[in-house]
């Protein structure tokens, strides 16, 4: 008889279920050793941690892969550290790397300042313009990069068209699929070759650790492997053993993220002193009929715009009591961050406009707090704006 597939909330506990023996422990155990004993002479892997082949690193990469349905997956130290093996993976001197211009401040700096030092260079497309992203390839053109849903306009990208036209030119399309976590969205299924997480957020829930994950084909990971034992990117075991933990409720809470970003969107726009919300399952957003199509649910992220502008701001953030205005996501616990001195500071206030992003923009992370809570203490901020 066929195996039946297990829905994801039981893989993210579980993985591949094996019955398990007496005696066992429920809760894996913690290998926090660097070195494991190994046989006499010359062998395939050696294992150590650095390696990546540690069992708690192994565990959760096995997961992963699974969630995102990919052949094979892999954590390493952070996010960032992810993107950027991502790529070496696939990217020599002389490449060429066609970006989408809404993407994390960091990734940016990345593509722009160290990228550029190796070799590589990076041209970036308004993904509003669709035939950018055409009449920017070139001949030497090796890989495309975009984020969905993107920081901090929640703007949804056609990911299946952007698998074609990948797929068209026989070049691999990367996405950074953080904001979406597989509950909500898995870019492989729409034609993808790999997916990028930030685990410091949705993966692991907690804050309380930093990660990253790649998850793509066979070969693609195991040359991320490669690069990740040689640029030591590896992740400490007891970080990796904390996201196993999250991962397990991964399912129920971005249900919950999912359930409170929608009700707390939907009162937000109907404040006299918001001017603008921006949420894909709002039927404002841009992106609505995209994302209602594409997402199994819109997630914990929401970006607002004060009507008092950049001014209103301080006395909002100084007013709540619940919600901490720290930078990161994903969380359990509700964030409050400024774009325009986080993943935006580099450009001028003008530049901010223009992308949308005004002074008195906020970013929100949802958390798991009663979404009644959260209103009221969102209340208390727009009283004092
Ligand atoms: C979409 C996205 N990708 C990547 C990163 C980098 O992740 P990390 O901070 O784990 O290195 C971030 C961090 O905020 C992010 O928001």
């Amino acid at each position: 008889m066929a195996r039946r597939r297990a829905a994801l909330s039981t893989l993210a506990i579980h993985g591949d279920a094996e019955a398990k023996s007496v005696g066992e422990p429920v809760a894996a155990p913690i290998c926090q050793s660097s070195t494991f004993v190994a046989p006499f002479g010359p062998s395939d892997d050696v294992l150590y941690t650095r390696h990546g082949n540690n069992p708690n690193q192994l565990r959760i990469a096995e997961r992963l892969a699974r969630l995102e349905g990919a052949e094979a997956a892999i954590f390493v130290a952070s996010g960032m550290g992810a993107t950027a093996l991502a790529h070496l993976a696939v990217l020599r001197p002389g490449d060429h790397l066609l970006s989408a211009d809404w993407i994390y401040g960091g990734t940016r700096r990345l593509f722009t300042e160290e990228f550029r030092h190796l070799g590589i260079d990076t041209s970036f497309v308004n993904p509003d313009k669709r035939r950018e992203w055409r009449t920017k390839l070139r001949r030497d053109t090796r890989a495309i990069f975009v984020e969905s849903p993107t920081n901090p306009l929640m703007r949804v990208l056609d990911v299946e068209w952007l698998a074609l036209l990948a797929k068209e030119e026989g070049i691999p399309l990367l996405v950074d699929s953080t904001f979406a976590s597989p509950m909500n969205f898995r870019p492989l299924e729409h034609g993808a070759d790999v997916v990028i997480h930030s685990g410091t957020k949705y993966l692991n829930g907690h804050s309380d650790v930093i990660a990253g994950a790649v998850a793509g084909g066979e070969a693609f990971v195991l040359e991320v492997r490669e690069k990740m034992k040689v640029w030591g990117q590896a992740l400490d075991p007891h970080a990796a053993w904390l996201i196993e933990r999250g991962l397990k409720t991964l399912a129920v809470r971005i249900a919950r993220h999912n359930e409170t970003g929608l009700a707390v969107s939907r009162w937000l726009e109907e404040q006299p002193k918001v001017r603008r919300v921006h949420y894909p399952g709002l039927a404002s957003h841009t992106d609505y009929e995209l994302a209602t199509r594409v997402l199994e649910g819109f997630g914990g992220m929401v970006g607002v715009e004060l009507a008092g502008g950049g001014r209103a701001v301080e006395r909002f953030l100084r007013a709540l009591r619940l919600i901490t205005h720290a930078p990161s996501l994903g969380g359990v616990e509700s964030l409050v961050s400024e774009p325009r001195y986080t993943s935006h500071s580099g450009l001028t206030p003008d530049e901010r406009a223009a992308a949308g992003i005004p002074d008195g923009f906020l970013r929100l992370s949802l958390g798991l707090e009663d979404a009644d809570d959260l209103m009221a203490d969102l209340a208390r901020g727009l009283a004092a704006a």
